[in-house]
């Protein structure tokens, strides 16, 4: 068996060009030949843009908004993701999903282009969640500090060199917002943004709701828009990954349930950061008319 720290705080591998994860980079022909059924519903987004969020609010839709069946096990095993694993310690997204009744939620990080071809030959609905860079950067660089799988991430400054090149996990969120923007012309992709949940919940989980053909009574409405607040998600054990083994996350230097804001990146970004950082996203981000909010 495979000794699960070898994994710790190692250097991120590389899969068809793309910087991984190095626990999940092993043996990753298990995603290359991943079987998708139509019916699968993928959350997909780059990390740190509301994906624990947007699955919750899935699966509350499907479990016909009761509290209780969202608490029947936690959202990484209610919602795997695919490309996960940490050989001899956790079981694999792609086994966990294979055992999975259908409809099957899949959470993925993966971009667009190296997405297994497989979910859209099958035409799989996919909700895409778009958070602006600028949260997005401070976000992973604490979860970077309190997740065991990455690298150590440094200072906020050498971290944000590093987003800005592409150089973590999953690559350039440039890339990614803009891969799947594209695809929405030719694919089932609802296209949401984290700043639009936090401005109006209520009105994002009705788009979530018809984009899977499921009407919502006003009271199943007020259930998930409660269910899914920032708070009720942080003191949900189901949600908030504090159930997840202390030596791969280690709440206590930054939690999962961190802030949950808009804007916090004001908080980070020093005035000579923001400026290079404004100019860099410009040149990056010419010719697309994906726009995204720094504040709400
Ligand atoms: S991961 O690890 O990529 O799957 O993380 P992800 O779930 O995409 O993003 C984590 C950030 O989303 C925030 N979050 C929420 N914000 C508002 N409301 C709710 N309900 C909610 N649930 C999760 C979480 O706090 C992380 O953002 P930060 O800015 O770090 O707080």
């Amino acid at each position: 068996m495979a000794d699960p720290d070898a994994y710790l705080r190692q250097p991120r591998l590389t899969v068809h060009g793309i910087p991984m994860i190095n626990a999940f980079a092993h043996n990753w022909e298990r995603v290359d030949t991943f079987q998708s059924r139509p019916e699968d519903i993928v959350v997909v987004t780059f990390p740190k843009s509301g994906t624990t969020w947007v699955s919750e609010i899935v699966d509350m839709i499907l479990q016909g908004a009761d509290p209780e069946k969202c608490k029947r096990d936690i959202i990484s095993k209610r919602v795997p993701m695919l490309e996960f694993s940490v050989p001899g310690k956790i079981a694999a997204g792609t086994d966990l999903l294979a055992t999975m009744p259908s409809p099957r939620v899949v959470k993925t990080h993966l971009p667009a282009r190296i997405l297994p071809k497989t979910f859209w030959e099958n035409g799989c609905k996919m909700i895409y969640v778009g958070r602006n860079a600028k949260d997005v950067a401070v976000s992973y660089y604490h979860f970077d500090l309190m997740n065991q799988l990455e690298p150590h991430p440094g200072t906020w400054a050498q971290y944000l060199e590093e987003f800005m090149a592409g150089r973590v996990a999953y690559g350039s969120w440039y890339s990614h917002v803009k891969g799947y923007w594209e695809r929405r012309k030719d694919h089932p992709i609802l296209y949401l943004f984290y700043e639009d949940l936090k401005e109006d919940l209520r009105r994002e989980i009705v788009k979530v709701a018809q984009f899977l053909g499921q009407e919502l009574s006003e009271a199943a409405l007020d259930t998930i828009t409660r269910h899914t607040s920032f708070e009720v998600m942080r003191d949900n054990p189901a949600t908030n990954y504090r159930k997840v083994p202390p030596e791969l996350m280690d709440h206590s230097v930054s939690p999962f349930m961190r802030k949950g804001t808009t804007g916090d990146w004001k908080n980070h970004f020093t005035v000579a950061q923001n400026e290079r950082f404004d100019r860099d996203y410009a040149e990056k981000m010419a010719g697309t008319d994906l726009r995204f909010r720094t504040q709400i």
